[in-house]
């Protein structure tokens, strides 16, 4: 399979071909994934919501996000995989998020990170791609700033919160970010953002129909649980009642001890169980 690049992103972009990603957090995942044809994976910090059981992604450290990825790089084949920095692995300073950006390429390979935020994440988003580490901004709703935003809402209604927007993609843009999540804004303004870029790719997740991409989370796409389910969210499958029924058949076998059966069994030699005492 052929290896995506940011350079293969960028060149979507310019092709007007959608980009797919999905977010994985394993190895098996990733497996699959690349098998189906994806594009680019999401190391997200939702697995501290997905994966970990947690309320919000705040808690996610990043020794859990650096032995997920490398979990998910180990499936990963031909996609090109993205791993998301943590609350606070790049929000107190540049040199942090240096640090910590650094440690994902260098101990899991993967080849780019995203952190949140607009113009006040620029200067580090500059020296990154300066240091030659890919990043993928994410603005809109930036589940890291749940606290301050006051609730998972779609953002950018104002006049003022659609400029700022706005102002934010072209300066992460001018800043060095080859891809930029949109993540719950109105479609129009989706448009007029992704219209505005030159090179970097945005890839929406409750954005609409006109980014250069899109993005779900896996565990939500495949029907994981049945929960809350968003309403940019298409469920493509019912994992969840697969793994209900399935489970349900295997303690139902157990209980009629109709599992193990022959086929699942090992066999020993009369003459060796005679000889035992
Ligand atoms: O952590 C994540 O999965 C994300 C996506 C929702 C874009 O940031």
């Amino acid at each position: 399979m052929k290896q995506i690049t940011t350079a293969t992103i960028k060149q979507m972009k310019q092709n007007g071909e959608p980009i797919t990603m999905v977010t994985a957090y394993d190895y098996a995942m990733a497996k699959n994934v690349c098998e189906a044809g994806i594009e680019m994976i999401l190391v997200g910090d939702s697995l501290g919501n997905v994966v970990l059981g947690y309320n919000s992604t705040v808690p996610v450290t990043m020794e859990e996000m650096l032995h997920h990825t490398k979990a998910v790089m180990r499936g990963a084949q031909g996609a090109l995989v993205v791993g998301d920095m943590p609350f606070m692995s790049y929000q107190a300073s540049v040199v942090d998020g240096m640090y910590n950006a650094a440690r994902f390429l260098k101990e899991t390979g993967c080849a780019a990170v995203k952190l949140e935020g607009g113009s006040e994440v620029c200067e580090l988003v500059h020296k990154l791609t300066q240091a030659g580490i890919p990043v993928v901004g994410h603005i809109g709703l930036t589940p890291q700033s749940v606290n301050q935003l006051g609730g998972f809402k779609v953002q950018g209604k104002s006049a003022a919160a659609a400029q700022k927007l706005l102002d934010d993609a072209r300066s992460l843009e001018q800043a060095g970010a080859f891809s930029i999540v949109l993540e719950c804004v109105p479609e129009l303004l989706a448009k007029k953002v992704t219209e505005s870029l030159q090179t970097a790719a945005t890839i929406g997740i409750g954005a609409g129909k006109y980014c250069d991409g899109q993005v779900l989370v896996c565990n939500d796409l495949l029907g994981f649980t049945d929960g809350f389910c968003p309403k940019f969210v298409k469920r493509y499958a019912d994992v969840h009642g697969e793994i209900v029924n399935a489970v349900k058949g295997y303690i139902a076998d157990v209980k009629a001890r109709s599992f193990p059966a022959a086929e699942h069994t090992f066999k020993i030699d009369d003459d060796v169980l005679d000889k035992l005492y």
